[in-house]
C-alpha cells in the first residue's frame, strides 16, 4: 500500500494556490496567494488583473507548495489542477503550469472540477463523514444542492436559477458600501443588527423545487434603500444587513431541511466561501440537532478556494485511474 502524493493547482478566481496532499487526506502543505488587495478598490474580480497576478504568483507558490512539504517533483504520484468553472484567464495559468510540470517529470495530469473540490474539502477534517449526505456547496460562483451517495457518485437536486449565494453577498455589500469581498462584511455588519427589522423576500420558489433564485433579493435591498431615500429616512446599514443574511439563511436551511425530509439523509455536508459564514452554521445546526443528523463543514482555510481541496478529490480520480491528456482545456462554465 503506497502513499499517492499529489501537487495540485488552483487558479480559478482571484487566489493563486498549489498544495500537496497525501492519500487525499493529509495535507503536507497548503499555500494561497490572495490577489484580494488588488482588487478591492474596484468592488470585485477583475479579469485581467487576475490573469496577470496568477502569472507573477504561480511558480513562487508552487515551490513554496513542495517546500513546505519538504519534497521535490520527483516525489510526486500526480499533478492536479481546476479546470473549471472560473475565469478562463486565470484557469489557463493554473493548467499551463500543472502540464508543464506533468510534462517535465513524466507524472500523470489530472483535471479537477473546482465545486467538487469545495465538496470534497470537508474529507480534510472529517474522513468519516457517515454517506448519503445531503451537501450544500455555496460560493461566489454556484449555489449547488446534492445528494451525495458515496464518494464519486452524487446526483443534483438543485441550483440556483440566477445569482449564486456568495454573488448576493457581494452584490449586497456594494450597495450597502460595506467593501469587498461581501460575504464577511455582511455578517460582521448583521452582528449589529435586528434580521428582524426589514421583512426582505424569501425566494422559496415553487413548492417541489431544490432550484434558488437570489437575485430578486438583492433587487429588493436596493428598492428598499431606495424608498427610505426619496422619503429622506434614514438606513440603518446593520438591520439591512441582518435582514438580508436572514432571508438567505432562511431559504438555505429550509431547502436542507427538505432533503432530510425526502430522502434518507445521514449527515449534512456545507461547503463553499458563504459556508464560512456562523449565522448559517448555526441555525442549520440548530435545525440538525432535532433530527440527530450531523453537520459537516470544513475548516475555515478549506472553506474558500484552495488547492489542497483540488488535492483531495483528484486523489479519488487517481485511485480511478481517471488521468487526462495534456490538450485538456479551461472550461468557464464546468457543471458537476
Ligand atoms: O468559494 P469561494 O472562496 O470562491 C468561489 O469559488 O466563489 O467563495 C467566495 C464567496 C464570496 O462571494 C464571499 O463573499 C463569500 O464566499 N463569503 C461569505 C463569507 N465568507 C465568504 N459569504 C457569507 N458569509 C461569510 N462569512
Ligand atoms: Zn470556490
Amino acid at each position: 500500500n503506497k502513499n499517492v502524493i499529489i501537487l495540485a493547482i488552483e487558479t480559478s478566481c482571484d487566489e493563486t494556490a498549489a498544495a500537496v496532499v497525501k492519500n487525499g487526506v493529509e495535507v503536507l502543505s497548503n499555500i494561497v496567494a490572495s490577489q484580494v488587495d488588488w482588487h478591492r478598490k474596484y468592488g470585485g474580480v477583475v479579469p485581467e488583473i487576475a490573469s496577470r497576478k496568477h502569472l507573477e504568483f504561480i511558480n513562487p507558490v508552487v515551490k513554496e507548495a513542495l517546500d513546505r512539504a519538504g519534497l521535490t517533483f520527483k516525489d510526486l504520484d500526480a499533478v492536479a489542477c481546476t479546470y473549471g468553472p472560473g475565469l478562463v484567464g486565470g484557469l489557463l495559468v493554473g493548467l499551463s503550469a500543472a502540464k508543464a510540470i506533468a510534462y517535465a517529470t513524466g507524472k500523470p495530469f489530472i483535471g479537477v472540477n473546482h465545486i467538487a473540490g469545495h465538496i470534497y474539502a470537508n474529507f480534510i477534517s472529517h474522513n468519516d463523514i457517515e454517506l448519503p449526505a445531503a451537501c450544500l456547496t455555496i460560493s461566489g460562483g454556484h449555489t449547488d444542492l446534492l445528494y451525495f451517495k458515496n464518494r464519486g457518485e452524487y446526483k443534483i437536486l438543485g441550483r440556483t436559477r440566477d445569482d449564486a449565494a456568495g454573488e448576493a453577498f457581494d452584490k449586497t455589500a456594494r450597495v450597502l458600501k460595506l467593501g469587498y469581498p461581501g460575504g464577511p462584511a455582511i455578517e460582521k455588519a448583521a452582528r449589529d443588527g435586528n434580521p428582524r427589522a426589514v421583512d426582505f423576500p424569501r425566494p422559496f420558489l415553487e413548492k417541489d423545487t431544490f432550484d434558488f433564485s437570489f437575485s430578486g433579493l438583492k433587487t429588493a435591498v436596493i428598492n428598499y434603500i431606495h424608498n427610505r431615500k426619496q422619503r429622506g429616512q434614514e438606513i440603518n446599514v446593520n438591520d439591512v444587513a441582518a435582514g438580508f443574511q436572514q432571508a438567505v439563511i432562511d431559504v438555505l436551511v429550509s431547502k436542507v431541511i427538505k432533503v432530510t425530509k425526502k430522502l434518507p439523509v445521514k449527515s449534512v455536508i456545507l461547503s463553499g466561501g458563504v459556508a464560512a459564514n456562523r449565522s448559517l452554521r448555526s441555525q442549520l445546526q440548530k435545525e440538525l440537532n432535532y433530527r440527530n443528523i450531523p453537520l459537516y463543514y470544513p475548516r475555515l482555510e478549506y472553506c474558500t478556494d484552495n488547492a489542497a481541496m483540488i488535492g483531495v478529490v483528484a486523489y479519488y480520480q487517481y485511485l480511478k485511474g481517471d488521468f487526462n491528456d495534456l490538450s485538456l482545456n479551461a472550461e468557464a462554465n464546468l457543471k458537476l
